[in-house]
């Protein structure tokens, strides 16, 4: 048996504590214990057997693909098994802890920047698609668009789920990456037994209706970078195989989350907790018949540092065990104005008054009535710094760096963190930009 014939088989966990009051059954399919630590084992594995039977990996060839990502680990250990060149591509904004597992495997990394449109030549998907043409031998793994990676869940996802509660199963979780999980072990399930497809989404991500603006869970839902000119969706994703999407707050996701480690024993990652939470919704409006399958993606090991920390979590504005006080929120927090990034001086100065500050967002089209969050925003700007600008300057010009700190954060931690050049910080809530404070009040408390 080698390391690949381990990927798959994963078993189905019965959840008891969280789902108490409820008289469906709720299983979680833990595909954590997958060898690469991922549900992705599957999906390469099958992207890299598809790629040798159709002769476009050979021998001495090479793996690329572009993702801070499980696809990518899922790649590197295969490619380290069958003796092939790994080359992935990550966004700078990956976690030190991805990267180094990347290279564990004996992956080259390749660091490109984050957080640009898809369009722009430096973005993730570009720079692989790039490389994989310039390598001699080299082969684009292309999870987003590859249909081995929907047809692996098809072929063994599906299935095991099936066989393992023996048909019975009646509606099943998951959350939309790529999307080539719910598609493919939906596709399967639905024809094979009527079974309901329920796909589970940050509230902020485009596929469940959100207006794409950022979200905290990682690897699932689908972002958009407010300059992108065309939103292309994964072809790997089929809209078609989901019966209806829940939209599931990055707090209500990570609430779960820990609570899935302390009360049920399973250390798994944020969007297992986002699933979770969707599973739990589908699940309150059926009965004993019923038998609701979760999928779990990955474990919670490479998320101790965010969602399992209480520091990250304060900093974040989502709600932690309390801190010793005084705290940012028990300071004089005011409700920032949110302007269009490229709005003229004379908005603020003029129609806003001299004494107010700006929040300047990249402004998307069909915005969600949420807070700003932080990756949408340009920095701020207060209308006593500008009082002699142009008018018709665009605010952006005068932007000073955003500051976020948590409503929960010990004052003093937030004063210690950011730079002493920034005058009035951010406050976050759940993640998101809901008022200001300066620095003084906070000094002062
Ligand atoms: C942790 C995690 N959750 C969920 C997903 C989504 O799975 P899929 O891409 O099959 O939609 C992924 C995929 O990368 C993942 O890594």
């Amino acid at each position: 048996m080698s390391v690949l014939d381990a990927i798959g088989d994963t078993p189905l966990i019965r959840l008891t504590r969280v789902t108490a009051g409820l008289t469906a059954e709720v299983h979680l399919k833990a595909e954590f214990l997958n060898p690469g630590g991922s549900v992705k084992d599957r999906a390469a594995l099958a992207m890299v057997r598809a790629a040798e039977e159709a002769g476009e990996l050979r021998p001495g060839g090479v793996i690329v693909e572009g993702t801070s990502g499980n696809t990518g680990v899922g790649l590197a250990m295969i490619a380290a098994q069958r003796g092939y060149r790994a080359l992935v591509v990550v966004p700078d904004k990956s976690s030190e802890e991805k990267i180094k597992t990347l290279r564990a495997y004996g992956a080259e990394v390749v660091i490109t920047v984050g957080g640009v449109t898809r369009e722009d030549p430096r973005h993730v998907s570009q720079v692989a698609a790039r490389l994989a043409a310039e390598t001699p031998g080299g082969w684009l793994a292309g999870q987003y668009d590859n249909p081995a990676n929907p047809g692996a869940h098809a072929a063994t996802t599906g299935p095991e789920i099936w066989a393992q509660t023996g048909g019975r199963i009646t509606h099943f979780v998951a959350g939309i990456g790529t999307g080539g999980t719910i598609s493919g072990a939906g596709a399967y399930l639905r024809e094979t037994g009527a079974v309901t497809i329920v796909g589970a989404d940050p509230e902020s991500s485009v596929y469940g209706g959100g207006d794409g603006s950022p979200y905290y869970v990682e690897s699932i839902g689908h972002y958009v970078h407010p300059d992108t000119v065309e939103d292309v969706w994964p072809q790997a994703y089929h809209p078609k195989a989901v019966d209806r999407v829940e939209r599931v707050t990055d707090r209500e996701s990570i609430e779960m989350t820990r609570r899935l480690a302390r009360e049920e024993g399973i250390l798994a990652g944020a969007s297992t907790g986002t699933a979770v939470v969707a599973a739990l919704r589908v699940a309150r409006r059926l009965g004993p018949e019923s038998v609701v399958v979760v999928l779990a993606p990955d474990s919670g090991r490479a998320y101790l540092s965010k969602y399992f920390d209480d520091d990250w979590l304060r900093r974040a504005g989502f709600p932690a065990p309390p801190a010793p006080g005084p705290l940012v929120g028990d300071g004089p927090v005011t409700v920032p104005l949110v302007l269009p990034a490229g709005s003229p001086v004379r908005e603020l100065t003029a129609v806003a008054g001299p004494a107010a500050v700006a929040l300047l967002v990249l402004p998307r089209r069909g915005a969600d009535d949420l807070a700003p969050a932080p990756g949408d925003v340009v920095g701020l700007v207060a209308a006593a710094d500008v009082t002699h600008a142009d008018p018709g300057a665009p605010l952006r010009d005068f932007a000073q760096p955003l500051s976020p700190v948590g409503i929960g954060e010990p004052a003093a931690e937030a004063l210690s963190r950011t730079s002493g050049t920034a005058t009035r910080l951010a406050v976050l809530t759940d993640g998101r930009i809901t008022g200001l404070i300066t620095r003084t009040a906070l000094e002062t408390e």
